[in-house]
């Protein structure tokens, strides 16, 4: 069987109010946009989704990844839905279509893309993931859950297509190079990379001697596009998305939701400037408030049934992650007490990218030598 493309391309076109979510009428303008190409064969099937005020298009084709024909439409799609903005007057219209024109790929250009390329096998559940108010390293605790960790994910230990472990593609964002790992080998040389999550990001990931996946397939595939390298300042953060399939010689659905419980710190929230919880919330609760966020993440589950996406199912509106929202909302409190000190704020090798040079440049004449 031809094999199948799963695209999510995100980009914020515009917040409503503020950054706080996205305005219907945009969700209806891309819906239209992508239409169009289902029934002219571009596309086998779609969904439009949105998490806080980032426009998620969620495409599935037979044309591969990194394809100028996908990227294109998501393009022009996100190009119709700020002309959308611009009318309405949203927060930041356009915000994140940071060149003019279309060069062949939406890579480096503002907006968001996880893909991947692959044979259904007889069932194939896939999770996309959406965050909003955080950066792309914010999947790295996450992902080594899922796929290293047998202390979350139970089928590394018990399962025999599990055992052998996965390969993990690690990106370093700030020299622009990468590296592939292998876990449970290297568990240690990676955990030292991707702990540092500002630079070193989870790309994706491969399984590793797995009868019932081939080695080149991905099975995990992150966003790591990071906005203020395209625009050279703070435009807003990158607001990462990723694809996960699921099950049969992969970890189980609930070993991919199950880091979720765990309200981890990410950087990002208020003026991309914060560390702050991770809070996995329901669709109808991606909107980011307090204080602009906290960060969130929502999780939209499928089945893939010849390219066609049976869902969503929205996985994290379940009362087994109130917990963790509610711990959630303790850890903001206890952050948000911290006003402008770090480490609520960002420590200033990261604040580079924000406001904050010009404030101390305006000191600069003040200061003595001690
Ligand atoms: P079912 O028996 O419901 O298919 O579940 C199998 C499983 O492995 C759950 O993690
Ligand atoms: P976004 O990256 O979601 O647009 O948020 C920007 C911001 O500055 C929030 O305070
Ligand atoms: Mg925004
Ligand atoms: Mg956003």
């Amino acid at each position: 069987m031809e094999k199948i493309t799963i695209s999510l391309i995100k980009a914020d076109v515009g917040g409503y109010p503020g950054h706080s979510s996205v305005h219907p009428r945009l969700m209806e303008v891309a819906d239209d946009s992508l239409q169009k190409a289902k029934k002219d064969g571009l596309l086998i099937d779609f969904k439009i989704l949105a998490a806080g005020d980032d426009l998620q298009l969620l495409m599935s084709h037979r044309k591969g990844t990194d394809n100028e024909k996908i990227h294109k439409l998501a393009w022009k799609t996100f190009e119709k839905a700020t002309k959308m903005a611009k009318e309405l007057k949203l927060y930041g219209a356009g915000q994140d279509l940071l060149k003019d024109a279309f060069s062949g790929n939406v890579r480096g250009m503002g907006p968001g893309v996880a893909e991947m390329e692959f044979k259904e096998r007889e069932g194939e559940p896939l999770i996309a993931f959406m965050m909003d108010k955080t950066e792309p390293g914010a999947f790295n605790l996450p992902i080594f859950r899922i796929f290293a960790d047998p202390f979350n994910t139970a089928g590394l230990i018990i399962d025999p297509s599990l055992h052998n472990g996965f390969k993990f593609e690690i990106f370093d964002v700030i020299k622009h190079r990468k590296v592939l790992m292998e876990s449970p080998e290297e568990m240690y040389d990676m955990l030292a990379l991707i702990g540092a999550k500002s630079r070193y990001v989870i790309k994706s990931v491969y399984p590793k001697k797995n009868p019932k996946v081939p080695e080149e397939e991905t099975v995990a595939a992150i966003s790591t596009e990071k906005l203020y390298q395209i625009a050279g300042k703070y435009v807003g953060k990158d607001d990462p998305v990723a694809l996960v399939r699921a099950q049969s010689g992969l970890p189980a659905l609930g070993e991919v939701l199950e880091p979720f419980s765990f309200p981890y710190l990410v950087s990002g929230w208020m003026r991309g400037s914060h560390n702050g919880p991770m809070m996995p919330v329901s669709f109808k609760d991606a909107r980011c408030t307090r204080f602009d966020g906290p960060p969130r993440v929502i999780a939209a589950g499928f089945q893939i049934a010849e390219g066609r996406l049976v869902g969503p199912v929205d996985l994290f509106d379940d009362p087994a992650f109130d917990q963790a929202r509610e711990k959630a909302g303790e850890i903001a409190d206890y952050m948000r007490r911290h006003g402008p000190f770090e480490p609520h704020r960002l420590p200033m090798q990261e604040m580079e990218y924000t406001t904050l040079p010009s404030i101390l440049e305006n000191l600069e004449d003040r200061f003595a030598d001690v």
